[in-house]
C-alpha cells in the first residue's frame, strides 16, 4: 500500500499513529542532525521529521540526499509539533520517519512549485504538468469540476437529459471559421469540427428529446483573447415547447443555483435589458452593471455652441466618474492618451470638472459656460467632486470607445470586484447585423434565430430593425450564455436562407437534413448554450479562462507542451488526398 492517509488529512487526534504517506518533495531543511521534509500532494502538505536519534541511519542518509519534487513514500509515527504552523491544515503535527523510499527521482523543476512560483507564462504552458501541481492552478482545476458537477446535478434532476452529438460534422455556422479535418475514405472531402452542436440539438428535439444538455467541447478558429480559446467547453442546452420566458425562467433558475451553491450568493430576479437599452446607457451588449458610470447623451446641450468637434459628431456622449474630481491633470493628460490608443481610438477626450462648491470647469471652456455644463452634469448624473469624461463621433463608434473608458477606468478604480456578481439577460437581439467587408446582412446570432412575432415582414424593408427572440446572459461584464428560439417552419427558415444571401442550392447543401427534417413534425424549440470556461473563471473571480483549463492553447492558438499544430508526413497527407501549396512567407 502506497498511503494510509494523504498529506492534507492528519490532525493532532492522529498522534501516535503509524502512517504511511506518499508525495512529492516541496522542500528539505538539513540541519545535519535533523532533516524536515514537506511531502505535497493534491490534498496538502504534510512536514516530516527525519532525526539522528529516532531514524535510522539510512533513512537520514537518504532524506539528506532528496531534491524537489522527488517521489518518495515514508511510514512513519505521527508526532505533535513543537512550533505548529497555523497556516497549512496540517499544521498541528509531523511525522516522524522510520523508513523512507524513493519512487522516483526528479530533474529540478523549471520554476519553483510554490503559489508565488517565479515561472513566467510560456515557461509554465510548456511544463502545464508541473504547473498543476500549484495549489491556484490544481484549485481551479477542482472548481471547474464542481461547477460542472453542479450543473449535471441541476439540470438532471430538472429532467434534462445529456445527450452526446458527433465532433465529425459539417459547418455550423457560428460565425467563426472552421477547423476542418480531411477524410481518408472519402478523397478531397472534409469534416468541419462543430462550432457548436446547434444543429444536431434542433434535431434532438425533432426526436422528442425535449430536454436535452451537454457539456460538451466546440471548436472555433478565432483569434484568441483572454476569453477565448480554440477548442472551450460549452453548457449547451434545448428545449422543446417553450418561448423565450420558459428558456430564461429554466436557466436564470440554474445560474441562481450555481451563484447560491458555489459561491453562497443569493441573488433575486434578474435584471433584463434591450440590446437597443444596453448600447445607449453602456455603450455595449454585455454591460457589467456592478457600478454605475451610465451614459449621458450631451447632443442636446452640447451641439449649439461654436465647437464644431461636437457640432459634426453623430453622438456626443459622457460619463460622470465618481470622485474623478481627483484626478491630477497629469492623469487626466494620461486617460487622454489612453482612449487615444489605436486599441480604443477616439480622436481625443473632453472633460469637465465639477468643483466641491458646485462649480464645472471643462477643457472646453471657450465654448459653454457654467448653465451648460450644468445640463452636462444632470444628464450624465455627475455630482460634485466627479469628473466628466466626454467622447464624440459616429454613434456606434463612439459608444464603444467610451464604453472601453468606463470599464478601465472601473477596474482602475477598484469597482469590478471579483467577489460581487450582478447578473442580467440581454435580451432583442437585432435579427441581422451589416457586414461591411461583404457588404451584406448576416445573422447576428446565427441562421435558424427567429424574428419577433410579426417581424418577418420588416425584413423586406428594414432588415436592419428586425429584432430576434434572442438573448444573452450577462455576468460582471461578460457574456457568459447565448440563445434563441428558433424557426421551426420549413419555408420560414428558407425565407431566412433567402434573406442571409444563400441559394436554394447552397441551403439544400449545407442544410438539407435540418430542413427535411423540420416537415415531420418539428416542434417549437429553443435553447442556450453558456460557456462553461467562462461562467466557472468569473464564478471564481477572475476572466482569464486559461487558468481554468487543465491544457490551454497559448495567443498564437499553440499547444506549446506538445507542440501542436505540427507538420505530418507525407505518407499521411497521401492517405489523406493532401498536396501542400506553402507559400514562402
Ligand atoms: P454562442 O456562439 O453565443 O452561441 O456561444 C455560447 C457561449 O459560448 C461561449 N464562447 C466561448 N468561450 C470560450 N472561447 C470561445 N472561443 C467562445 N465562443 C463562445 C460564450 C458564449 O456566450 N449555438 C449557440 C447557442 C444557442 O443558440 O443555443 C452558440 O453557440 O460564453
Amino acid at each position: 500500500m502506497y498511503r494510509t492517509h494523504n498529506n492534507g488529512a492528519l490532525r493532532l487526534q492522529n498522534i501516535g499513529e503509524t502512517v504511511t504517506l506518499s508525495g512529492w518533495v516541496q522542500k528539505t531543511r538539513n540541519k545535519g542532525f535533523m532533516v524536515w521534509v514537506d511531502l505535497r500532494d493534491r490534498y496538502g502538505i504534510t512536514q516530516l521529521i527525519f532525526d539522528e536519534e529516532r531514524s535510522s541511519k539510512e533513512a537520514m542518509t537518504m532524506a539528506s540526499e532528496l531534491g524537489r519534487e522527488y517521489v518518495i513514500q515514508v511510514t512513519g509515527t505521527v508526532i505533535e509539533r513543537e512550533s505548529k504552523n497555523p497556516n497549512i491544515a496540517t499544521g498541528d503535527i509531523e511525522l516522524l520517519v522510520s523508513e523512507l523510499q524513493v519512487l522516483n527521482s526528479s530533474l529540478t523543476p523549471p520554476f519553483t512549485i510554490e503559489d508565488d512560483t517565479d515561472g513566467g507564462e510560456d515557461l509554465r504552458m510548456k511544463y502545464r504538468y508541473l504547473d498543476i501541481r500549484r495549489k491556484p492552478v490544481r484549485q481551479n482545476l477542482i472548481f471547474r469540476h464542481k461547477v460542472a458537477m453542479a450543473v449535471r446535478n441541476y439540470l438532471s434532476a430538472k429532467n434534462f437529459v445529456e445527450i452526446e452529438t458527433p465532433y465529425l460534422i459539417k459547418s455550423t455556422p457560428e460565425g467563426a471559421r472552421d477547423f476542418v479535418v480531411p477524410s481518408r475514405m472519402n478523397a478531397g472531402q472534409f469534416y468541419a469540427l462543430p462550432q457548436s452542436p446547434q444543429t444536431f440539438k434542433q434535431l434532438l428535439m425533432v426526436g422528442g428529446m425535449d430536454k436535452y444538455f451537454q457539456i460538451v467541447k466546440c471548436f472555433r478558429d478565432e483569434d484568441l483573447r483572454a476569453d477565448r480559446q480554440p477548442e472551450f467547453t460549452q453548457i449547451d442546452c434545448e428545449m422543446a415547447f417553450v418561448e423565450q420566458e420558459d428558456i430564461l425562467q429554466a436557466f436564470e433558475g440554474l445560474t441562481r443555483h450555481l451563484l447560491k451553491e458555489i459561491n453562497g450568493v443569493e441573488i433575486g430576479a434578474f435584471p433584463r435589458m434591450t440590446y437597443d437599452e444596453a448600447m445607449k446607457k453602456y455603450g455595449n451588449d454585455k454591460p457589467d452593471i456592478r457600478f454605475g458610470m451610465e451614459f449621458g447623451e450631451l447632443n442636446e446641450v452640447a451641439q449649439h455652441k461654436d465647437f464644431n468637434v461636437f457640432n459634426q459628431a453623430e453622438l456626443v456622449v459622457g460619463i460622470a466618474v465618481p470622485g474623478g474630481n481627483q484626478f491630477t491633470r497629469k492623469e487626466i493628460d494620461e486617460l487622454t492618451e489612453w482612449v487615444k490608443r489605436p486599441q480604443v481610438g477616439a480622436l481625443g477626450m473632453v472633460y469637465c470638472r465639477y468643483n466641491d462648491d458646485g462649480s464645472l470647469k471643462s477643457s472646453v471652456d471657450k465654448f459653454y459656460d457654467q448653465n451648460d455644463l450644468i445640463q452636462w452634469a444632470k444628464q450624465t448624473g455627475a455630482v460634485p467632486g466627479d469628473l466628466i469624461c466626454v467622447l464624440s463621433g459616429d454613434t456606434a463608434k463612439v459608444r464603444s470607445q467610451l464604453s472601453a473608458l468606463r470599464m478601465e477606468l472601473a477596474q482602475r478604480m477598484g469597482l469590478r470586484k471579483p467577489t460581487v456578481f450582478a447578473p442580467l439577460w440581454v435580451v432583442d437581439f437585432p435579427l441581422l447585423e451589416w457586414d461591411e467587408d461583404t457588404k451584406r446582412y448576416h445573422a447576428m446570432h446565427h441562421p435558424f434565430t427567429s424574428p419577433k412575432p410579426g417581424q418577418m415582414e420588416l425584413l423586406k424593408t428594414h432588415p436592419g430593425e428586425v429584432k430576434a427572440n434572442a438573448y444573452d446572459l450577462v455576468l460582471n461584464g461578460n457574456e457568459i450564455g447565448g440563445g434563441s428560439i428558433r424557426i421551426h417552419d420549413k419555408e420560414i427558415q428558407s425565407k431566412m436562407f433567402d434573406y442571409l444571401g444563400f441559394t436554394p442550392q447552397e441551403a439544400k447543401a449545407q442544410f438539407g437534413f435540418l430542413m427535411d427534417a423540420f416537415q415531420y413534425g418539428a416542434p417549437p424549440h429553443g435553447g442556450i448554450a453558456f460557456g462553461l470556461d467562462r461562467l466557472v473563471a468569473i464564478l471564481g473571480g477572475q476572466e482569464t479562462i486559461r487558468d481554468f483549463i487543465a491544457f490551454p492553447k497559448n495567443n498564437a492558438g499553440r499547444d506549446v507542451m506538445i507542440d501542436a499544430p505540427a507538420t505530418i508526413h507525407q505518407e499521411q497527407l497521401n492517405e489523406l488526398h493532401l498536396k501542400l501549396n506553402l507559400s514562402e512567407n
